[in-house]
């Protein structure tokens, strides 16, 4: 029998654990705060950042969005940014990807204060995770560690297959799963767009990551008996309904499912975790900031 990991289940634990977090937090006074920045015109972007918002009130963080017209020079979103950084009631920031292409995107990241950085996507933060000493664990990647955990899969001496080098989730997943410690400790392998015999390799996967955004680009005849599959794919294709898309994964759920041991939906998968990673970076961010202890 394939088991299919309920994303929502599994954020619903870790958002116990944030939510005793917070308590301590409030004990001692301190209400974490998180901020989204949201600049780009990306027909996504708006729907992520209210659904972070409302996540953000459903466990008691303070959070606010602040939105900048795309067309704006990047000096506003410096500016922004540079608010951001010195407000003590803010304690993480994150400035919704993908930004309009006027807008340097290296520059934003290393201008948002490392220590409020719950993306971890700035140069300190994304040194210190290749160094094996992570301060933030970029949201995806991370909430992946949770799933796979939750469903018994030791990464420890499997061949994990990453398809997708992105910075926001292929790069640092392969760094989480290479690292010498509990969830990691994996042979891992990263594909990508010059990748020659692609499906030779995914089936060389015991535990493949999907994160190329090809609509149900992975297919059951490219994976072997009883491997491990994460569907990171939130790609939306042409529907007949009210909203004239849906959502569909990277992986052809089906057929992945009749060669799966473990697999994780899109929709109903990582998604739920990303959000709900963030929250828990906020809360170390206000742990941090505070001095307070938090057991997370
Ligand atoms: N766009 C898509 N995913 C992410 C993410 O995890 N963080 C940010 N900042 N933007 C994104």
């Amino acid at each position: 029998m394939t088991h299919v990991i309920d994303g929502n289940a599994v954020a619903e634990e870790v958002r116990t654990d944030i939510r005793a977090g917070i308590d301590a937090l409030e004990s001692e006074g301190v209400t974490p705060g998180l901020a989204t920045v949201l600049m780009g015109g990306d027909a996504g972007s708006a729907t992520y950042v209210s659904m972070k918002q409302r996540a953000c009130s459903e466990v008691g963080i303070d959070g606010t969005t602040v939105e900048i017209d795309p067309e704006e020079p990047p000096e506003t979103l410096y500016e922004t940014i540079d608010d951001l950084n010195a407000d003590p009631a803010i304690h993480g920031i994150l400035v919704q990807m993908p930004l309009p292409d006027h807008v340097p995107k290296r520059e934003v990241l290393s201008r948002v204060d490392p220590m409020k950085d719950v993306d971890g996507f700035h140069p300190e933060n994304v040194g210190r995770l290749v160094s094996g000493d992570p301060r933030f664990k970029p949201c995806t990647p991370h909430g992946i560690q949770k799933l796979l955990a939750s469903a018994g899969v030791d990464p420890e001496g499997k061949d994990a297959v990453v398809l997708g080098r992105s910075d926001i989730v292929g790069k640092p997943m392969a760094n989480l799963l290479l690292q010498k410690v509990e969830g990691g400790n994996a042979t891992v392998t990263v594909c990508h767009s010059r990748t020659q015999d692609l499906a030779e390799k995914t089936r060389a996967a015991d535990i493949l990551v999907a994160a190329v955004g090809r609509p149900e680009m992975v297919t059951g005849d490219m994976l072997s008996e009883g491997v491990v599959v994460i569907d990171v794919g939130t790609n939306r294709v042409d529907a007949d309904n009210e909203k004239g898309y849906e959502l569909t994964g990277d992986v052809d759920f089906e057929s992945a499912k009749e060669k799966a041991s473990v697999i994780s939906p899109s929709p109903g998968g990582v998604g739920p975790m990303t959000i709900t990673m963030l929250l828990y970076n906020t809360v170390v961010a206000a742990s941090l900031q505070s001095g307070v202890d938090v057991d997370l």
